[in-house]
Order: C-alpha cells, then sequence, then structure tokens
C-alpha cells in the first residue's frame, strides 16, 4: 500500500465529515457521507490525465509541477479552492503522486495551536507535499508559524512557559504545502500571499460529468446505458462526488426494480425517489430558495436570516448551497443581500414580479 492510500485511510477524527458539521443524512449533498470514504477512495482518479475536467486547473497544474521537476526543486506552494466535492482532495494527493512523494494530510480545525503545526512539520521529509484541508480554519497562532514554514522552511518552537520560556529556531527540509478551501476569500491576506499559485476548481458542465459517471460505472461493474449516465449527471450539480453518488443510489434502485443494468427509466425513477429535482437542487438548496422566494418576496435578504429560516449555520448556506444557486442562475449575490432571480421563481412554479432579476 503506498503512503497516499495509508494516509488517507487513517483520516483523523477531526477530519472526518461529521465533526465538520456536514449532513451525512442529505442523499444529494455535495458534503461526503461519513461512510462515503472508502468509495471514494476507489474512485478518486490517481494522476493528471486520468482526472475529468477542469482544463485550466490542470494546464495551470502540469506546468507548476512539470517545470519544478526539470529544476530538481519542490513546487511553490498551492491553494486549491472550490465549493466541496469537486476534487480539491482528489487533486493534493495526484500532486503527490506526481512528485513521487508523499502527502502528509491534516486540516486546519486540526491545528489549534502552533505545537500541532510544529510537530506536523518536524516530521517532514524533503519533497513532500503538506496537505492542510480547510485551511481557512487555523488558528491564528498555528497561521503565523506557517508563514515562516512556507516562506524561510524554519520555525521557531518555543520551550517552557512564562518568563523563562526560550524560542528554539527549528529548519525545515523544503516541502510544498498543498491548502484547500471552500472559502478562499476567508484567507488572510499575509497566507494567500505565500501561495504561489491558487487553482480555482470550478462546477462540472454535464459533459464531463457523464464521463465521471461513466468511468465510475466501470469502475463500479455496472451497467449503464448512454442516456443514463447524461441523466445521472445532468442532475449531479456540477459535482463529481454527487455524480458518484446518484451512480450508486441509482443502481441500488436499479437492483430491486430491475435486472441491475441503468437504463434512462431506471435513472429517472430512482431519482425522483432520492428527490433529486431536475436542476439536481437537493432539499437544503430548495428549502434556501423556498425561504428567498416565498418567505422575503425574492430578497434582498442577508445571508443569515435564510440560514435561520432553513435551521442551517450561515457557514453551509454559504459554502455548500450557494455557490451553485448562483452559478445555475437561481441566486445573485448583491450588496444588499441575497436577491431570487426570474428562474428562481419560476423554478419553484410561481410567478416572477415585476423588476425581478433576468425578466424580459
Ligand atoms: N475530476 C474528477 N474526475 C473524476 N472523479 C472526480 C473528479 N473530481 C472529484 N472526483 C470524485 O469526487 C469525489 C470527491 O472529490 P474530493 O474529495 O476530491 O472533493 P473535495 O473538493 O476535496 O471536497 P471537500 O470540499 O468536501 O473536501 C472523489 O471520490 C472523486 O472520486
Ligand atoms: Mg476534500
Amino acid at each position: 500500500m503506498s503512503d497516499i492510500e495509508r494516509t488517507e485511510f487513517e483520516l483523523p477524527a477531526d477530519l472526518q465529515p461529521q465533526a465538520a458539521g456536514r449532513r451525512p443524512d442529505a442523499p444529494v449533498s455535495p458534503q461526503a457521507a461519513a461512510d462515503e470514504h472508502d468509495v471514494e477512495r476507489s474512485l478518486r482518479p490517481k494522476s493528471i490525465e486520468e482526472f475529468i475536467g477542469q482544463p485550466k486547473v490542470r494546464e495551470q497544474l502540469s506546468l507548476v509541477l512539470t517545470g519544478a521537476k526539470r529544476r530538481a526543486v519542490t513546487p511553490d506552494h498551492i491553494l486549491i479552492s472550490g465549493p466541496p466535492g469537486l476534487g480539491k482532495t482528489t487533486m493534493a494527493m495526484i500532486i503527490a503522486q506526481e512528485l513521487g512523494t508523499s502527502l502528509r494530510m491534516t486540516s486546519g480545525p486540526a491545528l489549534e495551536r502552533a505545537g500541532d503545526l510544529a510537530a506536523m512539520l518536524s516530521n517532514i521529509i524533503e519533497g513532500d507535499v503538506l496537505f492542510i484541508d480547510e485551511i481557512h480554519r487555523i488558528a491564528r497562532p498555528a497561521e503565523e508559524m506557517l508563514y515562516m514554514a512556507m516562506e524561510d522552511f524554519r520555525i521557531d518552537v518555543i520551550v517552557g512557559k512564562g518568563p523563562g520560556a526560550t524560542s528554539i529556531p527549528l529548519d525545515i527540509p523544503p516541502f510544498t504545502l498543498v491548502g484547500a478551501t471552500t472559502r478562499a476569500g476567508m484567507l488572510t491576506g499575509p497566507l494567500r500571499d505565500r501561495f504561489g499559485f491558487t487553482a480555482q476548481m470550478e462546477f462540472y458542465d454535464v459533459e464531463d460529468l457523464t464521463r465521471v459517471v461513466t468511468r465510475a460505472a466501470r469502475i463500479l461493474n455496472v451497467e449503464v446505458s448512454p442516456e443514463a449516465a447524461v441523466e445521472i449527471a445532468s442532475r449531479s450539480r456540477g459535482t463529481p462526488r454527487i455524480a458518484n453518488r446518484l451512480l450508486r443510489r441509482v443502481r441500488d434502485f436499479a437492483d430491486v426494480n430491475a435486472d441491475g443494468n441503468i437504463t434512462l427509466s431506471e435513472a429517472q425513477g430512482a431519482l425522483a425517489v432520492f428527490d433529486v429535482d431536475e436542476m439536481g437542487l437537493d432539499r437544503l438548496d430548495r428549502a434556501v430558495l423556498d425561504a428567498l422566494v416565498r418567505g422575503h418576496n425574492g430578497g434582498p435578504v442577508g445571508v443569515n436570516t435564510l440560514a435561520v429560516a432553513v435551521g442551517e449555520e450561515p457557514a453551509t448556506v454559504e459554502e455548500v448551497c450557494e455557490p451553485y444557486l448562483v452559478r445555475a442562475g437561481l441566486m445573485a449575490r448583491t450588496g444588499r443581500g441575497r436577491v431570487a432571480t426570474a428562474s428562481a421563481w419560476l423554478h419553484l412554479g410561481l410567478t416572477p414580479p415585476e423588476g425581478t432579476i433576468g425578466l424580459h
């Protein structure tokens, strides 16, 4: 077993999705469910060539990695930003794989004290990739230590307490930090500046998601007709994690209701059972839209108010629901708050009032 697989298998407790306030019960949430890690691991592309979609990120990363390899140096630190389930962790693993080095994984919330980070850094071997998931949630003292480590490959370890405390400088071998975040805007300026390159992951189009579904079906040994693959892809909310998950739900349905082979009618039947609408919106997405349109007459309304209305954390609404609602043209973010577009009213079967954005 390679280092990469071993590290992922032993995902620390604080990296588990429940700890981050995720919603394992939601069938199409873009966030990972608690029991999903093994399946996700088996479906993860292992190289840049295998990674579907994101042509810009792939091209940029190939250049960064190849350039560094040619010059025999460790590549610049890399920030990967984008909504949940688009392949940030997968890409971090691919970076280590392409560099032929090992990946050490941790997460922002796990680095509460500077000592937590010092312990990670002092184990680094030259050329390693240090992956910090949810890097925007790193605590301030650890973040300050990270600045120095990223820039000078050195940290000051404080030994002792109070007036007798001394600081001992410690050299760290050159490494590449890969940070992932769903909220690039929450990163402090100094931290953002220390990354040499930011990979911005975008939602996938239906064509790429169809390839994701077809590839996963092959790995999972499931027969899916081309029309069914397109149907699943077009309801996957632009997100590979959801495409893979819907494929598994549709397979369950086909196992029970048909001979296990997935045709268009099985796909449609299953998606109806699992409450996935034609745009791929899940219950929370629809609840947010409903609160915005019916509850607040289309807005503008603040994200906190919306979050209270749907009984969720504002961060979840902001990081999980809104990016897709905006991208799907259902919601607009304005200086005064969130606003429903004409498409949102129509999606809920209502007539948009005069003056609604997107109304011709
Ligand atoms: N480009 C891709 N091609 C094929 N499969 C992909 C791709 N991107 C992601 N996946 C699949 O989607 C799943 C989720 O990806 P990943 O865990 O990397 O997302 P993430 O961006 O790290 O999500 P989170 O923000 O929740 O941590 C993985 O199991 C992987 O198999
Ligand atoms: Mg991840």
